[in-house]
């Protein structure tokens, strides 16, 4: 019996992202899979032949599949009990990582909290299986609607005006770090430090049982013991008590990491699946260099901004982030990694390995950034791009 292409496509949304379809979005997808195909000129079963084999027809679908909205201070309760949480960690630099940051309010909402309490030591990691939603959450820019939740002064001294909508001040946008995360998949590239807090709200509702599960499961594996876990109030991941246990924080319910158990695994003591060593940073910029020289940019830009991640201090890879992006045809993100190396060399102590540039030197490099930095089509206002 032949599976009907809205099958295929259910059957590669749950496995590849953790997505069910049930009726109602069963009907959304059936809606969308015509469109989509009817844009890209075939029939539905070739464009889901398309889907399962070509990468970029796969994002692009679960770009539009996805429920991406959000609002600043979603649940204010909650971000109540995180500035709590905050206020009382220790001076040690610690993460809060936003799982699922849709169009990116969520980050930015905890990145204005950290501010307004002072909390410099902490960082903030944003985290989407969306590009869209990813790209939406780097530009921070927000009609007057998607303001709500912002009160005058937030809006005052953390937005400017952009046209006729909003943007981000660059100073807390520089706070949020952004990178492409699946839940549903144990990810070896995703290299955030164990985060202190993980907001992952309104996620897993879209989620078959399962796959909530494993996701939870993973959550828990990034989340350093006594940190916490906040889900949104219609997501029902089951149960939590292997990794968590329930608490109350200023009044808002959230989960408490348990302390890691020596191993829990129900693998104990089979033999392991191999393990791929977490990625290291030259390894990231080859990586990056690779997929830029296969044309493929969207993964050149991930691996060069994993690698910033991995560690913010190099120049060399904010310089070939800058170069993907500028490839890729994005110069007012280029324009921002190339203003990020300028300011990575002049925090530098000099000793940055330059191998991949291919024999530049320092003094090559920072002269490459000014070139990029005043080039003319690179050298427009940052708030100046459409
Ligand atoms: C409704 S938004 C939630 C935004 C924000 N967390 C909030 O509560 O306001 C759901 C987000 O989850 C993302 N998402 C869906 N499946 C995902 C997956 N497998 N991995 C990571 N993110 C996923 C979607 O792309 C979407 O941006």
């Amino acid at each position: 019996m032949s599976t009907s292409p809205l099958d295929r496509a259910a059957v590669l949304i749950l496995s590849r992202a953790g997505l069910k379809a049930e009726p109602a979005s069963r009907a959304r997808l059936e809606r969308l899979l015509q469109e989509s195909a009817s844009l890209a000129g075939v029939p539905l079963q070739s464009y889901v032949t398309m889907v399962d084999t070509q990468p970029a027809a796969f994002d692009e679908l679960l770009d539009r599949v996805t429920v991406q909205h959000s609002s600043f201070f979603r649940d204010p309760a909650q971000f109540v009990a995180f500035a709590q949480l905050a206020r009382a960690a220790s001076g040690a630099p610690n993460t809060v990582w936003s799982a699922g940051c849709g169009n990116g309010q969520e980050p930015y909402s905890l990145a204005i909290l950290l501010d307004e309490i002072g909390c410099n030591n902490w960082h903030v990691v944003a985290t989407d299986v969306s590009f869209h939603a990813l790209a939406r959450t780097e530009k921070g820019e927000y009609t007057e609607h998607e303001l709500q939740g912002l009160s005058i002064a937030r809006r005052q001294k953390y937005l400017r005006r952009k046209g006729s909508g909003f943007e981000i001040v660059p100073s807390l946008r520089r706070n949020v770090r952004i990178a492409h995360q699946n839940l549903a998949h144990a990810d070896p590239q995703f290299v955030v430090p164990e985060a202190a807090a993980v907001f992952c709200r309104n996620v897993l509702m879209y989620f078959g049982r399962e796959e909530s599960q494993a996701s939870i499961q993973r959550i828990a594996g990034r989340i350093a013991p006594g940190g916490h876990l906040f889900l949104g109030h219609s997501d029902s991941p089951g149960p939590m008590n292997a990794h968590f246990e329930p608490v109350q924080v200023a009044g808002a319910l959230c989960y408490r990491r348990l302390a890691k158990a020596a191993n829990t695994s129900p693998l104990a003591g089979r033999s392991q699946p191999a393990v791929r060593p977490a990625p290291n940073l030259s390894g990231l910029l080859a990586e990056g260099d690779q997929a830029a020289a296969n044309g493929d940019l969207r993964a050149a830009v991930r691996a060069f901004r994993q690698a910033t991640y991995l560690d913010p201090n190099v120049a060399v890879a904010y310089f070939q982030l800058g170069a993907a992006l500028e490839l890729a045809g994005d110069l007012r993100e280029a324009r921002r990694a190339f203003g990020a190396a300028g300011l990575a060399m002049m925090r530098g102590d000099g000793n940055e390995d330059l191998s991949g540039l291919g024999g530049y030197t320092r003094r090559d490099l920072a002269r490459a950034i000014a070139v990029k930095l005043t080039d003319s089509a690179m050298a427009m206002p940052i708030s100046g791009a459409p």
